[in-house]
């Protein structure tokens, strides 16, 4: 792994590297800019191109590159190494002997059928009446919004399969993206598209919300070789920065609440949904705050839920919390209803440490009900 990193290294200009992420000017043998890890206003941020490394004092946080993404992506080590290597163009692979040859072509094929898939649906969307109205219309999203997110429709007769046929994707290689079933069919079809990102907003899968009735309301693509459901977090790529700066992080159940919020102003959100939390989960999301706050459902489940939670934090240290409300089913609907001051209040003001609402919530059951 040594000289992976180190091949990376060299491939690489830290100053390159920093500078996508901070706005670097020259000072004689340094780079300067401010703090990406605080709220400064006096660049403190140095970056010293000779010695490959930075330093921020206004963090007192320094080191080579890889720690820097690993902060300001909230990345572990292997992550940063991943992600600065494709900007490097080298080849993990070489190196890991363990790793079949091709692993990484055949994940860069799933991100290219994903991309594909993705402009397909946002241009049946453009196609569809239903699917507009419901989108824009029903759901109150904005065309800004849709944009970034890459939400589109797949219709009920979806021609994606022999699209990406047409594009010579081989059926087995547009199954093992989880974009057509076992049997062949379409998997996404009148349904509204949502693209699942990984952290750093590849496309790793899809879910889809049925259009009208149907059953599951929910569709997401299953588990493949780029879509781990206990790693993914919903939202993390748009969230990141916001979670940094507000130090805290808002954890809901849907995807749709998240991006409610986020068209809101309110971005430090993000969802595990259609899976149960895992410490994976927690762990992604402790690099970049200590401070999670918890916005479940208030149910049986949601208690549940909750308790699994502070289990799976306890190692990490991390600091949890329970938002609650009663005016609305949802963050979505408060949002909607009530618009994005209501919903900053309740996220600031209606929390709890998790073990005291769990602990409430028993004494409301046995002393009240
Ligand atoms: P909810 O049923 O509370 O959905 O499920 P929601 O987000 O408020 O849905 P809308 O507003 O009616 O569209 C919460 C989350 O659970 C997952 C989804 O990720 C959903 O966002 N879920 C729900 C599924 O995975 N499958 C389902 O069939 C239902
Ligand atoms: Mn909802």
């Amino acid at each position: 792994m040594n000289d992976a990193k180190e091949e990376v290294r060299s491939k690489l200009a830290i100053e390159d590297v920093i500078g996508e992420y901070v706005q670097l000017k020259r000072s004689g043998r340094y780079w300067r800019g401010l703090s990406p890890f605080t709220n400064e206003h006096t660049p403190s941020f140095f970056v010293t191109p000779e010695r490959d490394i930075w330093h921020d004092f206004s963090s007192n946080k320094g080191g080579d590159i890889f720690s820097f993404v690993m902060e300001v992506e909230g990345l572990d080590f292997f992550g940063a190494l991943e992600l600065l290597a494709k900007k490097a163009g080298v080849d993990l692979t070489r190196y890991d002997k363990k790793a079949p040859r091709d692993l990484g072509q055949r994940k860069n094929r799933v991100i290219e059928m994903n991309n594909i898939a993705t402009n397909y649906f946002m241009h049946e969307m453009t196609k569809s009446q239903t699917a507009m109205e419901y989108i824009f219309k029903k759901r109150g999203l904005m065309k800004a919004t849709v944009l970034e997110w890459g939400i589109g429709f797949a219709p009920e007769n979806s021609g994606l399969k022999n699209a990406l046929l047409a594009r010579k994707f081989a059926e087995q290689e547009i199954r093992e993206a989880g974009l057509i079933g076992a049997r062949g069919g379409e998997m996404f079809r009148s349904r509204m598209t949502i693209p699942l990102r990984d952290s750093q907003g590849q496309i790793v899968g899809f879910t889809g919300r049925i259009i009208g009735d149907g059953e599951p309301k929910y569709l997401n693509t299953p588990a493949t070789i780029v879509y781990d459901k206990g790693r993914q977090v919903f939202g993390l790529n748009f969230a990141k920065n916001a979670i940094r700066k507000e130090d805290f992080v808002v954890l809901v159940e849907g995807n749709l609440d998240v991006i409610s919020s986020y068209q809101a102003g309110v971005k430090n959100i993000v969802a595990c949904a259609g899976t149960a939390l895992t410490r994976d989960h927690l762990k992604s999301l402790g690099r970049l705050s200590h401070n999670i706050r918890l916005c479940f459902d208030g149910d049986r489940a949601g208690i549940a839920a909750t308790e699994r939670a502070i289990i799976l934090a306890e190692p990490l240290e991390l600091k949890l919390s329970v938002i609650s409300f009663d005016i609305a089913k949802d963050p979505d609907e408060i949002i909607t209803k009530f618009g994005a001051e209501k919903w900053l209040e309740v996220i600031t003001k209606n929390t709890l440490p998790a073990v005291e609402w769990v602990i409430k919530k028993y004494c409301v059951g046995v002393f009240f009900n």
